[in-house]
C-alpha cells in the first residue's frame, strides 16, 4: 500500500478507536478487540500510545509511573500486557537480580558476553565498533527478554578519580557523542530501549546522593550535556535515566531545567525519563518537573497501613499511591495532563520494545542458548578489546613480542590473573569464561614456552560494603624492604626472555559508588615495577584501569607501556593477540593522562571544585576540561588526549578542505559546511589502522575558547604499503560556543584554522577557513 495512504488509514483507526474507548466510561474503559490501533505493529509507537491511553483507568497510568520489583514494572493486566523488565548496564546484560531486593537469582540461564569496558571501546576511536558493541548488547538483551537496558553511561571525565569514567566514553564530548549515537542506535534497531544515563553532572561518586553541582551555562551545554542531546536529537534514545546529585540546587530527578526545559522542550524528548535506582525524592515536584517513571524507591518498604500483606513493597513510592492520593485531592498540584503525558511516553516506549505486540512476538528474539555468548559476540568482544588498547611507549620496538623467539615469559601482577566482569557494581556481568591475562598468553604461547607466573602484590579488597557504601581509606605501602612476592616477581623477571607486568586498578577501588582515594598505583605495585624494571628491561608494562594513574617516577625507565581498560570475556586473548603482534594497537586515550593530580582541572582550585565542600560544589574549570585545559594552561601531560602509538607509521599529508553546497533556508547546527581531506598512508612495516583527527581552533572570538577541539575523526585501515584518501565532515555545530546572554549557540563570523593529526599535540596539518556571515541559533534548532 502507498506509504502516504497507509498512515493516513491508519490516522483515522487510531482516531476511531481512541474515541470509541472514551465514550466506554462506565467502569474500566474498553481494551479494544483485535484491531484495535494500540495493537497493530505497523503504526508507530506514538500512534500506539495515543490510542491505549483513554483505554487506561488512572490506576492503570498510575501503575506505569513507577517500578513494582527491583528492575521490573507492573503487568497491565486488562490487557495482557506483560511487565516490563530492565537490566543494566552499560557492558552487557546483568545476571538476574531477585524480584525485590538486590540479591542474585541465582538462576544459572543469566549470564552473558562482558564486553569490554565503555572508556575502552571510547578508546577505539572507532564508530563500527560502537555499532558492533551495540548489536551484541541488543541481541542478548533480547534473548534475556530485556525491554530496557540501562546504558551506556557517558558523563564527562571531569576527574581520573571518578569511580565510574571505566563506565563513560572519556573527556571529550565530541567523542562520547559519535560512541553514545552509534551504540544506542544499534541496541536499539533489536527493539531493545537503550538508557541514556546519568542525566546530568554526574562526574564523581563521592558524595553522590547529595552533592549540589554549580556549573555555567556554557560548561553545561558545550562540554556535559553534546552527548546527551546527540542520544536524543540523533539516535533517538528511547529512554534518559537522571543522575542521582543535584544540579543548581535542583535534584536531577525534579530539575525543571534538564528535563522540562532542556530535554523535553528544547530536543523534544518523546521516550521516558526515568529515575536513578532510588533517586526520587518527592512526588509532586517530580512529576511535575518531567520525572516520568520512578524506579529503585524504597520509601516504605512495609505495606502501607491497611494494605493486604500482598500489596506490592513499592507501593508507597512517590510516584505510586502518594501520587493518586493528591491527585484526588481538591487542588491537585499536579495535573491529570501531566499524567497522561507521563503514562504515553511510558506506552511510547513499550510500543517500541514490543510490549504491546500480540504474544509470541515479545518473546525472546533469539534462542537465548545460542545468542548469549555465541561465538560472533564473542568475536566481537575479542576484536573490540585489541582495538581498545592504548600503546603508549614503544622503545626500540620493544613490541610485539616474537612468539618464534620467545622461550620463557614472566607474567607478574595479581591483575594478570584476575577476572574482572562479574565485579562492578551495577556493570557487572556473569559471564563464561572470562580470559585472563595470564590464560590469555598461555593460551597464545602453548606448551613449547615456559610461563612462569608471579602475583607481585596483593590486591586490597575493600572490606564489604553496601551498594552506595564508602572505600575503607588505602592502607600506606609500609615495606622496607623488598616484599617476597617482589622477591618472587623479580626472579621470575630476571630468568626470562621477557616479562609482562599487568597492575594498575582493580574493580573494589575503582567502580560505583566511590571515587578512587588518590591519583597513585594500588597500594605494593610501585616497589613491584621498580624492581622488575630493574632488572629486565624487556618488560612492558600493562597497566588495568578505567582511567589515568600516576606513573612517577618509573615511567622513564619502562621501555614498553600499554593501557588496557578491563576487557571483558574475551580481554587476556586480546591483550595476549596485541602483545605478540597478531594485532597491531590503533587506540588513543580518550583523556588527557596528567603527570600528576594537581595538573588536572577539577584538582587546581581547592575542595570547593573537588570534591565539594558543605555539600555544594562548583566547576571552576568552567569549560576548560580535559584536554582543552591542558592546551589553554600550557601543561605538558603525561601522553595527550588522543595519542596512541601503532606498530607501524603513517604519514598524513594533504589537507584539503572540500566546501560543501549549503543552500538553506534555516540555519541549524547540523548543516554540512565541509568535507575535510586528508590522504594516510601506512609507511611501515604491518597493517595497522590510525585515526586521523581533526580539530577546529578559533582564530578570533568574542568569547574566550579552548585553543582547539575535537570536531571531527575516522579510523583508517591500511595494509602495509597502502595508501588512502579519508573524508572527515565538519558540520557548522563544529564552529560554534554557547553563548549565555544570547541564549543561543553562535557560530561567529571571521577566520578559523583547522587542524588535522594524530592526536590533541601531534597536528601537523592545517588550513585555514573564513566563516562569511555569523550565524545564531537555539538548542531547539
Ligand atoms: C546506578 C545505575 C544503575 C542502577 C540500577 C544505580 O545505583 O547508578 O547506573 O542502572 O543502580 O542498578
Amino acid at each position: 500500500m502507498h506509504v502516504i495512504l497507509q498512515a493516513l488509514m491508519a490516522a483515522a483507526l487510531v482516531s476511531l478507536a481512541s474515541a470509541a474507548a472514551a465514550q466506554n466510561n462506565q467502569g474500566a474503559p474498553d481494551v479494544g478487540d483485535a484491531t484495535a490501533a494500540w495493537r497493530n505493529p505497523k503504526l508507530t509507537p506514538d500512534q500506539r500510545a495515543r490510542d491505549l491511553l483513554p483505554r487506561l483507568t488512572l490506576e492503570e497510568k498510575i501503575s506505569l509511573l513507577h517500578g513494582d520489583g527491583t528492575f521490573s514494572t507492573a503487568p497491565l493486566t486488562r490487557f495482557s500486557i506483560p511487565s516490563r523488565w530492565m537490566s543494566d548496564g552499560p557492558n552487557g546484560v546483568r545476571e538476574e537480580i531477585q524480584t525485590q531486593g538486590w540479591n542474585p537469582a541465582g538462576r544459572s540461564d543469566d549470564f552473558a558476553t562482558a564486553m569490554p569496558s565503555n572508556v575502552g571501546l571510547a578508546a577505539s576511536f572507532d564508530i563500527e565498533l560502537a555499532k558492533a558493541y551495540g548489536h551484541v548488547i541488543g541481541e542478548e538483551a533480547r534473548a534475556r527478554n530485556k525491554h530496557i537496558m540501562l546504558g551506556p553511561g557517558f558523563n564527562i571525565m571531569r576527574t581520573p578519580l571518578n569511580g565510574r569514567n571505566s563506565e563513560y566514553f572519556g573527556e571529550d564530548p565530541f567523542l562520547a557523542s559519535r560512541m553514545a549515537v552509534n551504540y544506542i542506535q544499534a541496541v536499539q534497531s533489536h527493539g531493545v530501549a537503550s538508557c541514556a544515563k546519568h542525566f546530568a553532572l554526574n562526574n564523581q561518586e563521592t558524595q553522590r546522593n547529595s552533592i549540589n553541582v554549580e556549573v555555567d551555562d556554557r560548561a553545561l551545554r558545550e562540554i556535559y550535556l553534546p552527548a546527551f542531546k546527540a542520544s536524543v536529537t540523533e539516535a533517538k534514545v528511547w529512554t534518559i535515566m537522571t543522575a542521582y546529585n543535584k544540579v543548581r540546587g535542583d535534584w536531577c530527578s525534579e530539575s525543571d531545567l534538564l528535563l522540562n526545559q532542556i530535554l523535553k522542550k528544547d530536543w523534544a524528548f518523546q521516550g521516558l525519563v526515568m529515575s536513578d535506582w532510588g533517586g526520587v525524592h518527592s512526588t509532586a515536584k517530580a512529576a511535575n518537573n518531567g520525572m516520568d517513571l520512578e524506579m529503585g524507591s524504597n520509601v516504605n518498604a512495609q505495606p502501607a497501613r491497611g494494605a493486604s500483606p500482598n500489596s506490592n513493597p513499592h507501593d508507597r513510592d512517590y510516584l505510586a499511591a502518594p501520587l493518586l492520593e493528591l491527585l484526588r485531592t481538591a487542588n491537585s498540584p499536579v495535573s491529570m495532563d501531566r499524567i497522561d503525558d507521563m503514562a504515553l511516553r511510558n506506552l511510547r516506549v513499550m510500543a517500541a520494545t514490543g510490549l504491546l505486540d500480540p504474544a509470541p512476538a515479545s518473546a525472546p528474539a533469539r534462542d537465548p542458548r545460542t545468542a548469549l555468548m555465541s561465538p560472533e559476540h564473542i568475536a566481537t568482544a575479542r576484536r573490540i578489546a585489541e582495538a581498545s588498547c592504548v600503546l603508549l611507549k614503544n622503545n626500540n620496538n620493544l613490541l610485539p613480542f616474537d612468539p618464534a623467539t620467545v622461550k620463557s615469559i614472566a607474567v607478574i601482577g595479581d591483575n594478570a590473573n584476575t577476572r574482572f566482569a562479574h565485579d562492578g557494581n551495577s556493570a557487572a556481568i556473569k559471564t563464561r569464561n572470562e580470559v585472563t591475562p595470564l590464560e590469555g598468553i598461555k593460551n597464545r604461547l602453548g606448551t613449547d614456552v615456559s610461563v612462569v607466573y608471579a602475583q607481585g602484590y596483593t590486591r586490597q579488597n575493600p572490606a564489604a560494603r553496601g551498594r552506595r557504601g564508602a572505600l575503607p581509606a588505602s592502607a600506606p605501602a609500609t615495606a622496607t624492604g623488598p616484599s617476597p612476592l617482589v622477591e618472587q616477581a623479580v626472579s621470575a623477571a630476571r630468568n626470562a626472555d621477557v616479562a609482562v607486568i599487568v597492575a594498575g586498578l582493580y574493580r573494589g577501588q575503582d567502580q560505583e559508588g566511590a571515587d578512587r582515594p588518590n591519583y597513585n598505583l594500588p597500594p605494593g605495585q610501585l616497589e613491584l615495577i621498580q624492581a622488575v624494571l630493574a632488572v629486565n628491561p624487556r618488560t612492558v608494562v600493562v597497566l588495568n584501569g578505567g582511567a589515568p594513574i600516576s606513573l612517577e617516577p618509573w615511567v622513564a625507565n619502562a621501555n614498553a607501556l600499554l593501557m588496557y581498560w578491563y576487557g571483558g570475556t574475551e580481554g587476556g586473548n586480546a591483550l595476549a593477540r596485541v602483545l605478540f603482534g597478531d594485532a597491531n594497537p590503533s587506540a588513543k586515550l580518550p583523556a588527557s593522562w596528567p603527570k600528576r593530580l594537581t595538573d588536572s582541572p577539577a584538582h587546581t582550585s581547592g575542595p570547593t571544585s573537588f570534591p565539594g565542600q558543605g555539600g555544594q560544589q562548583r566547576y571552576e574549570e568552567s569549560i576548560l576540561v580535559g584536554y582543552r585545559w591542558f592546551d589553554a594552561k600550557e601543561i605538558e601531560p603525561q601522553f595527550p588526549f588522543g595519542f596512541g602509538l601503532s606498530y607501524t607509521t603513517f604519514e598524513l599529508s594533504n589537507l584539503r578542505l572540500v566546501e560543501a553546497p549549503v543552500n538553506v533556508s534555516k540555519w541549524t547546527p547540523a548543516i554540512m559546511m565541509m568535507q575535510i581531506e586528508v590522504t594516510v598512508a601506512n609507511t611501515g612495516p604491518r597493517d595497522g589502522a590510525e585515526v586521523v583527527q581533526v580539530y577546529v581552533q578559533d582564530v578570533q572570538s568574542s568569547l574566550p575558547r579552548p585553543p582547539r577541539e575535537l570536531k571531527g575523526f575516522a579510523k583508517v585501515h591500511l595494509a602495509r604499503g597502502q595508501r588512502s584518501t579519508v573524508r572527515i565532515p565538519l558540520n557548522l555545530g563544529a564552529f560554534t560556543y554557547y553563548d549565555p546572554e544570547k541564549k543561543a549557540w553562535v557560530a561567529e563570523a571571521g577566520e578559523f584554522t583547522i587542524l588535522a593529526g594524530t592526536s590533541s599535540r601531534d597536528l601537523r596539518l592545517k588550513t585555514e577557513y573564513k566563516l562569511a556571515e555569523t550565524r545564531v541559533m537555539k538548542d531547539s534548532d
